[in-house]
């Protein structure tokens, strides 16, 4: 038996820093949306629980990618610490998302681990057990795991309804600079215990109820309420790597983009538009431009299907 799940990037359309906690980790309100493009996790059950790599990312996964360190490896391992009786077999990751880059590649692949595993244990993805291993396995993997554009709470575990977003054409695009996720947190130059003060004294709360976000066919009124978040990641990310800040500024100027900014704590930098035809032109131009960088042309939101 085989069964395959798709694991899309997560974008954090906006990401506004709240305070940093007394451990360290930060508290986040984040807006989060997926995109059609991803890796793919196929379980081959009754076959021996290795990890096999294959697609245009694989080489780029550290310790070769099969190791412990995996995320798909390390769901399985905390899912059976909550649920002992989960299928037998392995792993095929066909890794397409650029890794550490911000859009939560290695969450996805791991949430896809936790639903194809409960699903080959007959079990439904909204089981207590799933939810827990998904928060202690890392701070994207509950989103991930719920699958729909809502908004993230806290370190990641709390989670909004979901949001109805429509479809936005858009190019996912990274400069392949790696920035360590601790040291952009660590640029906010927060004390433990801080709040973060939002430039321009900005009210920087995210609405918990769907009915306080556009609806969805406003697209004019999604890109106001983005243009009206921030990624209070990207000063700091963009300090370790001035890169991105130029790609975003070059994404922003093409004609037809409504917005572009960094996902999580970068280096891939998202951007909607109002067309296909403006995003395969902003993509084209990109690639001549940027030969070296990955280029995603993609879709972002569209929940309501
Ligand atoms: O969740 P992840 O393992 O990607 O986090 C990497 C690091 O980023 C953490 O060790 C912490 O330094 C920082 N972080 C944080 N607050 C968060 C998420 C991550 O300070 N909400």
């Amino acid at each position: 038996m085989q069964a395959s799940a798709f694991a899309p990037a997560k974008i954090n359309l906006i990401l506004h820093v709240r305070a940093r906690r007394a451990d360290g980790y930060h508290d986040l309100e984040s807006l989060v949306s997926f995109a059609a493009t991803g890796d793919r996790l196929t379980f081959v059950a009754d076959s021996d629980q290795s990890l096999q790599l294959t697609g245009p990312m694989a080489s780029a996964l550290i310790d070769g990618g099969s190791g412990a360190g995996n995320l798909v490896t390390r769901a399985r391992a905390v899912l059976h610490r909550h649920l002992p009786d989960l299928p037998a077999g392995g792993f095929i990751l066909d890794k397409h998302l650029p890794v550490a880059s911000g859009i939560g590649g290695g969450s996805a692949d791991a949430a896809a681990a936790l639903r194809l595993l409960a699903d080959g244990a007959g079990i439904f993805p909204d089981h207590p057990a799933l939810l827990r291993a998904a928060a202690e396995i890392g701070a994207d993997v509950p989103v991930c795991l719920a699958g729909r554009s809502r908004v993230m709470y806290g370190t990641g575990a709390d989670l909004g309804p979901p949001l109805t977003l429509p479809a936005f054409p858009a190019l996912l695009a990274n400069p392949g600079i790696a920035v360590p996720t601790p040291e952009v947190f660590r640029g906010l130059a927060l004390a433990p215990g801080a709040r973060f003060t939002p430039p321009g004294d900005m009210d920087d709360a995210l609405p918990a109820e769907p009915e306080a976000w556009p609806g969805a066919h406003d697209r004019a009124g999604w890109i106001a309420r983005l243009k009206a978040g921030r990624n209070d990641l990207a000063g700091p990310a963009e300090a370790i790597a001035p890169a991105i800040a130029v790609l975003r500024e070059t994404l922003a100027a093409c004609p037809g983009c409504l917005l572009a900014r960094m996902s999580g704590s970068g280096a891939t930098v998202f951007a909607l538009f109002a067309d296909d035809a403006t995003r395969d032109a902003a993509a084209a131009q990109l690639h001549a431009r940027y030969p070296e960088y990955w280029i995603a042309a993609t879709v972002i939101g569209g929940d309501a299907g």
